[in-house]
């Protein structure tokens, strides 16, 4: 159980929560929230959007039963969290290119902040691409080098990629197989995958992903994977 420090709306339909929290918290893992007892049966899995000891935050859109009960949380409530859970993102010691989508830029918020803090040096691009109105572009502009951003487009026509760039992408999936499929074999591309989920700790199968090894368990495999493994390019 995890205490609501803030539950505010940041754009139509996209909220913020920070809880109190303090762990080991990687970018590119995720949680399981809940705050129902019975309906709907399942938490509900949420990447993690930042963290620093004692914050953790989340970025989320209301889409369903269970993001709309998160979203009417207040101030001083408490929420299940369980986690965090999953692969996370590698450490990237080259150069960064991201390339978000919608909902999809939540989890990449707290890869670029770390980034930036382990590799002061190193240059981070940033590509951001919304349906209509865009939201969390100023805290990527605070932080990165470049930041493009693309409203009601299609982001991935906006999209070079320079040699030295390691690619991080997530999204919708047609966005992040056209990044799977256009980046250059020289570059090194991950994508972070989401499927339903019911554990979120690899004892269900509920999440199961075909990939060129075998079947894979998003929620212990993943969710995040290199492109090659999921999208056989
Ligand atoms: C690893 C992971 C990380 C995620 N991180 C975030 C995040 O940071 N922010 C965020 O807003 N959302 C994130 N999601 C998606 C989020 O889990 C779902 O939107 C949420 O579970 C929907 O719950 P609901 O009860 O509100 O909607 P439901 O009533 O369950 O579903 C509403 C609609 O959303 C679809 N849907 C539900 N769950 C998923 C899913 N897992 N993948 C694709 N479509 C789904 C349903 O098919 C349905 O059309 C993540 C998912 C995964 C797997
Ligand atoms: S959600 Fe249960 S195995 Fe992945």
């Amino acid at each position: 159980m995890a205490v609501i420090l803030t539950n505010t709306s940041v754009s139509p339909g996209i909220f913020k929560m920070t809880v109190e929290f303090t762990g080991d918290v990687k970018p590119g893992q995720f949680f399981m929230l809940r705050a129902w007892d019975k309906d709907p049966l399942l938490s509900r899995p949420i990447s993690v959007h930042d963290y620093t000891p004692g914050k953790l935050t989340f970025l989320y859109q209301v889409v369903g039963k269970g993001t709309e009960i998160l979203a009417r949380l207040q101030t001083g409530d408490d929420v299940t969290i369980q986690g965090p859970y999953g692969n996370g993102f590698p450490k990237i010691t080259e150069d960064l290119c991201v390339v978000g989508g919608g909902i999809g830029t939540a989890p990449l918020y707290y890869l670029v902040r770390n980034y930036k803090a382990e590799n002061p040096t190193g240059k981070c691009r940033v590509y951001l691409g919304f349906r209509d109105t865009p939201y969390g572009v100023e805290a990527f502009e605070a932080l990165a080098d470049e930041v493009v951003l693309d409203v009601g487009g299609i982001i991935t026509h906006k999209l070079s990629v320079t040699p030295d760039e390691t690619v991080v992408t997530c999204g919708p999936e047609i966005m992040m197989e056209s990044v799977a499929k256009t980046v250059s074999a020289e570059n090194t591309v991950y994508v972070s995958l989401e499927a339903h989920m019911a554990c979120g700790i690899g004892a269900c199968l509920g999440c199961t992903c075909e990939t060129k090894s075998g079947n894979k368990k998003v929620c212990k495999d993943g969710p995040v994977f290199l492109r090659e493994e999921v999208f056989y390019v």
